[in-house]
């Protein structure tokens, strides 16, 4: 006499056990081994199941029967689907096209938002930055506090913010590495972080819970507002076109003062003329910062930026959707392949 929870778990290990089995074999003879030992009328594992349904309760008998169907259903299925991936067998009649050009292998490309990043990091390179990186977990203090954030500002909520515990979160941005970079090193320092960032935002056509940025920072004496316009204007002339214009917005960053956005001109060649598009957020270093992480804010000044380069790549390629550049489908990649 067989219970039915010892049926049911007989039913699900041959299901589990038997498609295992099917995705293993990789000949035609191992499939029909494989059939005849699962499904095959006399010695078949299922069939030897189904010999035991006379064997439980009555009232137990029609769940036992579900069970046994479930099962077979999925190993038919697995099985069809393997045939199919089978190579087909040699056909003697038609043989072998030996001058049939051979399928042209995917070989893998850079990602459209590494290539600006690669982009943007050569050209800085030539002005003479170097790159800095920095943890994706931060704590409060990097991510907000040294940055001159106030202790109630809004981005430090829960909900615009993924908290690891009470104090360490995924970084909200790289302005951080700002932060550790000061704290390790002595002016003059120009470096460009590029790295992931992470908030509590939906994934929309405009939007990515997750996505790139580049930080730029640049400390010495003496360096000004002049110093960060003129090296911004000249990232876009080379990133752009020389005939590139830029104009900067006043805006508020706790971090800088003053603060501001930078716009470019562009023709998206969409028939609609030129128009501004926002590339990035800048402005003077704020002394707290300089003071947080230990440099002489009266003797050292300087400038610092963030920009996103997906959203560069979205202007750059036209692109009406953030998330086809999360997708990893390889038919849209493909056409950025270099
Ligand atoms: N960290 C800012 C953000 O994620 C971007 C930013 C703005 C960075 C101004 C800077 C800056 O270094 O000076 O929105």
């Amino acid at each position: 006499m067989t219970t039915l929870a010892e049926f049911l778990t007989r039913a699900d290990a041959i299901a589990r056990d038997g498609t295992a089995l099917i995705r293993a074999a990789v000949t035609r003879d191992a499939l029909d081994h494989a059939r005849v030992g699962l499904l095959g009328r006399k010695q078949g594992q299922l069939t030897s199941l189904m010999a035991m349904l006379g064997s439980l309760p009555a009232e137990d008998r029609r769940a036992a029967g579900a069970a046994v169907n479930a099962t077979k259903q999925t190993l038919e299925l697995t099985l069809t689907s393997a045939e199919a991936a089978l190579a087909p067998a040699p056909d003697a009649s038609r043989p072998d096209d030996l001058t049939m050009p051979g399928r042209d292998a995917w070989k893998g490309a850079v990602h459209p938002v590494s290539l600006v990043i690669d982009e943007i990091s050569g050209i800085f390179r030539e002005l003479g930055f170097t790159i800095a990186l920095g943890p994706e977990a931060e704590t409060e203090w990097y991510n907000f506090g040294a940055l001159n954030f106030p202790p109630d500002h809004p981005a430090m909520e829960a909900h615009d913010t993924l908290y690891l515990s009470d104090d360490t979160l995924l970084r909200t941005h790289t302005s951080p590495v700002q932060v550790r970079t000061l704290q390790s090193h002595t002016p003059p320092i120009r470096i460009l972080c590029p790295g992931n960032v992470y908030r509590r935002d939906f994934f929309d056509a405009t939007h990515a819970p997750s996505f790139m940025q580049i930080e730029g920072l640049c400390i010495d004496e003496g360096v000004s507002f002049v110093d960060l316009k003129a090296t911004l204007s000249e990232f876009v002339r080379r990133f752009y076109s020389d005939a590139a214009r830029v104009r900067l917005r006043p805006s508020f960053f706790p971090f800088v003062e003053p603060g501001a956005e930078m716009d470019v001109e562009v023709d998206l060649n969409d028939g609609k003329g030129t128009r501004w598009v926002e590339i990035l957020g800048c402005g003077m270093v704020h002394p707290n910062v300089l003071d947080a992480a230990g440099i002489d804010s009266e003797k050292y000044s300087g400038w610092a930026f963030g920009m996103g380069p997906a959203r560069i790549a979205m202007s750059r390629h036209k692109l009406p959707d953030i998330r086809l550049l999360y997708d990893s489908d390889v038919r849209f990649l493909e056409q950025f392949a270099q």
